[in-house]
């Protein structure tokens, strides 16, 4: 006996196969929060109302798998506003940074923000993404640049996903930017992360570990050296890599097997083909293209040739992309890099899952995988990418029960 069983759907598996993977005329019945049955209504073994103890009539609606949202910030201190009031002036996101603006003027309101504050911000941002049927969100730290409050922010962003039914899955992003601190001294700065990384692998805190290989973030071989103590206390990396310069970041990150590289305007063919071949997703992040009037594409077609899967996120940030609709980062990823509603669609499922290494639990609607799911009033998946600023979610289930926010 399963626990639910939805009938009369219409399933975008996401699967290989047809396009979206779709079953039309299907059912999906869950047990114990994971999915039991996917298939063609016709297939079930026998009548739905002695297969589930509640049978869910869904009048033709479509399914997909929850949404992943695989790159965020969520969990910071204070806002941005008044740096997009000075780009509108004319001063670039570059030398704001250089200024001592830009990720140090979050990182001072981080700093300085309780734990309770940093959760009573981060709550309504999470729940936004939530309304449009998120169902996973990577979180990073990166606002602390000390041990204390690097933490913190894993702390609030573990707390997360205690008060709301959401899987969230923590990035330590230590080096994110030079803290005031450590000025001038950006190698020595870079030995304070490593030597951080003990502790933050012990804590448990921390999933993954990330970095920013930028101009106005750390070079080459400084990553390297933050992917090599990442290795060395057993945490998997990504990395934000090729934004706004390539310094061979995507290479970087393929020579460490990293879950993700994730921007990748500036990444060349050659970086797209290691990609490919150490099994890294790319993280395409039109919002951040967007908000920073970015004009260098990301080597879609490379990565298409390639055969490297792209996922599409937020990049839900108090810079570069003050977004909580991944909605519309469906529709960006369309316009903006011309990607198809179905690849965008993939971007935010299944290759969502495998940016964040989740690939066997989350992402597709497969028997086994967590029942993760969401239920829409549209007449074909490609019209999630299509609308701007509408929400036609109905319902989104987690781990096999409704979504109930309060
Ligand atoms: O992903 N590129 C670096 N980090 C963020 C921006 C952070 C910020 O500006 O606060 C990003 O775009
Ligand atoms: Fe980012």
């Amino acid at each position: 006996m399963w626990d639910r069983l939805w009938i009369n759907a219409r399933l975008a598996t996401m699967t290989a196969g047809s396009p979206y993977g779709a079953i039309e005329d299907g059912a999906i019945a869950s047990l114990d929060g994971k999915f039991a049955w996917v298939g063609p209504q016709t297939g079930l073994p026998g009548a739905p109302a002695d297969l589930a103890r509640e049978v869910i009539d869904l009048a033709g609606r479509w399914v997909t798998p929850g949404l992943i949202d695989c790159h965020t910030h969520l969990v910071y201190g204070g806002n941005r506003a008044r740096e997009f009031e000075l780009r509108l002036e004319g001063a670039s996101y570059e030398e704001i940074a250089r200024a001592g603006g830009g990720i140090r003027n979050t990182v001072k309101a981080t700093r300085e923000a309780s734990e309770a504050e940093l959760l009573a911000g981060a709550l309504p941002r999470l729940k936004s993404l939530l309304a449009e049927g998120v169902t996973t969100v990577e979180i990073k730290s990166g606002y602390g640049l000390n041990l204390e409050t690097e933490l913190k922010q894993l702390r609030v962003a573990r707390s997360l996903g205690a008060d709301l039914p959401v899987t969230i899955s923590t990035t330590f992003l230590g080096a994110h930017a030079l803290p005031p601190e450590f000025e001038g001294d950006s190698d020595g700065y870079i030995d304070a992360v490593c030597a951080m990384m003990p502790e933050v692998a012990e804590s448990g805190l921390a999933d993954v570990v990330d970095a920013f290989c930028e101009n106005i973030g750390f070079s080459y071989e400084q990553t390297k050296r933050v992917f090599q103590a990442a290795r060395d206390n057993g945490l998997p990396v990504k990395l934000h890599a090729d934004q706004l310069s390539d310094l061979e970041g995507a290479k970087l990150a393929a020579d460490f097997g990293a879950l993700s590289a994730d921007h990748l305007e500036y990444t060349s063919d050659s970086g797209a083909r290691a990609m490919a071949a150490a099994g890294t997703v790319a993280v395409l992040l039109p919002g951040a293209f967007y908000f920073l009037r970015e004009t260098k594409q990301p080597p879609l077609e490379a990565f298409r040739e390639a055969g490297v899967p792209v996922a599409i996120a937020t990049d839900s940030n108090p810079g570069s992309s003050p977004a909580t609709s991944l909605l519309l980062m469906l529709n960006m990823a369309c316009t903006l890099f011309r990607m198809t509603p179905e690849e965008a669609l993939l971007g935010v499922t299944r290759h969502g899952a495998k940016a964040l290494g989740l690939q066997n639990s989350r992402g597709t609607l497969e028997v086994g995988k967590a029942a993760d799911l969401c239920v829409w009033e549209i007449e074909s998946p490609a019209e999630l990418a299509y609308r701007i600023g509408f929400n036609p979610l109905v319902t989104s289930v987690k781990d096999g029960r409704d979504l109930e926010m309060g």
